[in-house]
This record gives structure tokens, C-alpha cells and sequence, in this order.
């Protein structure tokens, strides 16, 4: 049984819009809030005060800092993930013809930017537990297709399989990019997620543990990639020359000065924000106990940052989640899916003819999953509340 949590939530620096459809007095639980203080504000203001926004001294410093942080040579700050998954792409060559072996449970762009480069994705089922590409499902994947490169993520936050991926895409000689957009900081037998395969690509969007607003990195410990990567985020001017000159068609994929001097900022507070989020997380797995809602698993030794919250409905409920989520919304309490099954979008659906059926694994985790709200403002009795009003649903 769930107790009862004593529901005491008043209105505190609540947006308007999130105030609407709610009743009077009571102020919405969101699903996450950016931890965004005082020296974020003065760092921002300070960029924007020089006139100086565009491609300079604070990208590089976010740049230095990323590397150290995860530990890797080169880092390349671009606009946002998706920017940094293309890029990846694009830098290994892949192209026109090609398949690319991916996720099949993630965010759109992870597929979207191997039809973006004229090639075609070849979608992997994911493990039931940690919601990661099954290695398993790859092994049967590359033994019948051949790829180009693997693209594994790492679902909210959680690492996926990357010893045993990395053997078996090794032994077909494929490389792999890491689509850590929400793992910043996570990591498996001590190694950082990122570091992994030949690219990782993060992102900072407000949704992940530190922002940007709208930005990405790219990194690699590869001389040769780190310099193409520069040169294509940036209309191909070639980084090493003195005057000016451009070595190739690029794009412009480019992080501004200020969005960069908030990153770095944010980042001096992103292991305060991941043991926030991992003690938030372990309070959940608790309450969760009492329900038929069963907790995310991680991988053993590994540390999950929880980007995202997604516990897992039992399966008949899950014909009633968006009735279920907006139902909690009315209630004060801001709670999402998890994330996509790509083959059954309706881009994905036609292009590759997928039905119900191709990916078993996904097609159970995907209705079920529910994302629930985490983030450093969220408080003990918040969560409490959370889970009363989620278990009062599946009763
Ligand atoms: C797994 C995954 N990959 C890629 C992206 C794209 O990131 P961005 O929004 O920074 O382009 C996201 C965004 O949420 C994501 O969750």
C-alpha cells in the first residue's frame, strides 16, 4: 500500500502556462526543471554584454572542458545532438548506400540522421530490463546485413552493453558512435559513456542534466576525425590555417560564445545534479516497491544518471497511458513516455514496411514505459505524491 502524502503544494515560481488547466493553489510537479542559478544568469549576461557570439574563446573552453571531463582528446561543440550524430556520420564517410545498424527504441534523430546522409537504418531490438540494443539482436543483425556502423544509445541515461556491443561489431569491423545524448557522465566498469566507440555524441537540451538551451558535443580520441568533424561544423574552413581558407563544403553547426560560457558553467554543477538525480532515483525504486509499476534497471557496475525517470506500467494498463498521463497533468503532475518505437513511426513504418511483430521487445516496452518527473527542484513529499497519484491510477 501507498500512503497518502500530505498535499501541501502552493504556487512558487510557476510559469503561467504551466499554472493553466490546474486548480487554484496548486502548482504542476514538472517532469524536469534546468538547474539554471545566479552564475549561469551572469555568465550568459557577461557573453552577450561583449558583443563577442559567435566561435570563440568560450567554445573552446567548453570544448577543453567536455574532454577532461569524460575523458577523451578531442571534443567539437556543436548545435545539438542531432547536429552531432550527423557529423559522425558524415566524418566516417558514411553515406549514399550504406545501412547503419541502430536503437530501435529512441528519439527520432538517431535514425533520422542516417536518412539525412543517404543511407538506411537497419533498426536492433533493445534488451527488456535496461531498455539498451540488445546485443544479442545486433550479433543476428550484422550476421545477415552488412553495416557501415553501429549506433547504440544509451536510454535516458542508462549505459548500454558497450563491452559485448563493441565485440561483435569488432568482429564484423564496424565502428561504432555512441548516441549518449542523455549520458553525460554515465558509466559502465568505470569508463565513461561517450569514450566507448570511435564517436560519442551528447546533448544539452533542457531535458538532459546540464543545458545549453539548444547544443551538442561530439567527441573522439581520434586526431584525424576531431579535425574533419571541426572542419564540417564550421563551412569547411580548415582549423589548422592561419589565413582563412576552405577546404570543403561544411555546414554551419556552430555553438554561439554564450550558450558555450553557460555550458561550462553548467557543467561545474553536473555532479551535484547527477547524485540529485541518483538519490531521487533510489527513492523512486522504494516506492515503487509497493506498486505494479516496475523500477529501471541498470547495467551491474555501472552508473546511471537518470536523464530521464522511465518506470514500466503492467502491460494492461498500458492501452490507458495517455489517458493516464493527462489525467496526472489535471492533477499537478507532469509525467511523459518514455521514448519512441522508430520502426513503427509513420516514416519508418512505410519506408521499412515494419509491423507489429519485427522488434517483440520493443513492441512491449515501448506502451508501458512512463517517464516521471526528476530534477534537483524536485522535493521528497513531490515524489511521494507522485507515486500515490500513479498507484491511485493502476489500482
Ligand atoms: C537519444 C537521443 N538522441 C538524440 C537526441 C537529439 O538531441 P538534440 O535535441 O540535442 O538534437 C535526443 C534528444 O533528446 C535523444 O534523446
Amino acid at each position: 500500500m501507498v500512503r497518502a502524502p500530505n498535499i501541501q503544494r502552493a504556487i512558487r515560481n510557476q510559469p503561467r502556462t504551466y499554472r493553466r488547466a490546474l486548480p487554484e493553489g496548486v502548482r504542476l510537479i514538472r517532469l524536469t526543471m534546468p538547474s539554471i542559478e545566479e552564475d549561469d544568469l551572469r555568465a550568459v549576461r557577461e557573453v552577450l554584454l561583449s558583443g563577442l557570439l559567435v566561435q570563440g574563446a568560450r567554445v573552446e573552453t567548453f570544448e577543453r572542458a567536455v574532454a577532461r571531463y569524460v575523458g577523451v582528446d578531442h571534443a567539437v561543440a556543436v548545435s545539438n545532438c542531432t547536429a552531432a550524430l550527423h557529423l559522425a556520420l558524415l566524418a566516417l564517410g558514411v553515406g549514399r548506400g550504406d545501412r547503419v545498424a541502430v536503437a530501435a527504441y529512441s528519439w527520432p534523430a538517431t535514425a533520422n540522421v542516417i536518412v539525412l546522409v543517404g543511407a538506411e537504418p537497419v533498426f536492433v531490438d533493445i534488451e527488456p530490463d535496461t531498455f539498451n540494443m540488445s546485443p544479442l539482436a545486433l550479433k543476428e543483425v550484422l550476421g545477415r546485413t552488412a553495416v557501415r556502423a553501429v549506433m547504440p544509445v544509451h536510454t535516458f541515461g542508462g549505459p548500454a552493453d558497450m563491452p559485448r556491443i563493441l565485440e561483435i561489431a569488432g568482429r564484423f569491423g564496424v565502428p561504432v558512435i555512441e548516441d549518449a545524448a542523455c549520458a553525460l557522465g554515465t558509466e559502465l566498469n568505470g569508463r565513461k559513456a561517450g569514450t566507448w566507440g570511435v564517436i560519442g555524441c551528447f546533448s544539452f537540451h533542457p531535458r538532459k542534466a546540464i543545458t545549453t538551451g539548444e547544443g551538442g558535443m561530439v567527441v573522439t580520441n581520434d586526431p584525424k576525425l576531431g579535425r574533419k568533424l571541426r572542419i564540417l561544423r564550421n563551412h569547411g574552413l580548415d582549423p589548422a590555417a592561419t589565413f582563412p581558407d576552405f577546404i570543403e563544403a561544411g555546414y554551419n553547426l556552430r555553438l554561439t560564445e554564450f550558450q558555450a560560457a553557460l555550458g561550462t558553467c553548467q557543467l561545474n554543477k553536473l555532479g551535484r545534479i547527477i547524485s540529485k538525480r541518483r538519490v531521487d532515483a533510489a527513492r523512486y525504486d522504494g516506492l515503487l516497491k509497493d506498486t505494479r509499476v516496475n523500477p529501471p534497471v541498470a547495467l551491474r557496475d555501472s552508473r546511471h544518471v537518470y536523464q530521464s525517470y522511465v518506470s514500466l506500467l503492467p502491460a494492461e494498463v498500458a492501452p490507458r497511458r495517455s489517458k493516464m498521463i493527462a489525467e496526472l497533468k489535471s492533477q499537478g503532475i507532469e509525467t511523459s513516455i518514455g521514448t519512441y518505437h522508430l520502426p513503427l513511426t509513420t516514416f519508418y513504418r512505410a519506408r521499412g514496411g515494419y509491423r507489429a511483430g519485427d522488434f517483440p521487445v520493443t513492441d512491449d516496452i515501448a506502451p508501458r514505459a512512463i517517464s516521471l518527473p526528476i530534477s534537483e527542484a524536485l522535493t521528497r513529499e513531490e515524489q511521494d505524491e507522485v507515486i500515490f497519484m500513479l498507484s491511485r491510477q493502476i489500482e
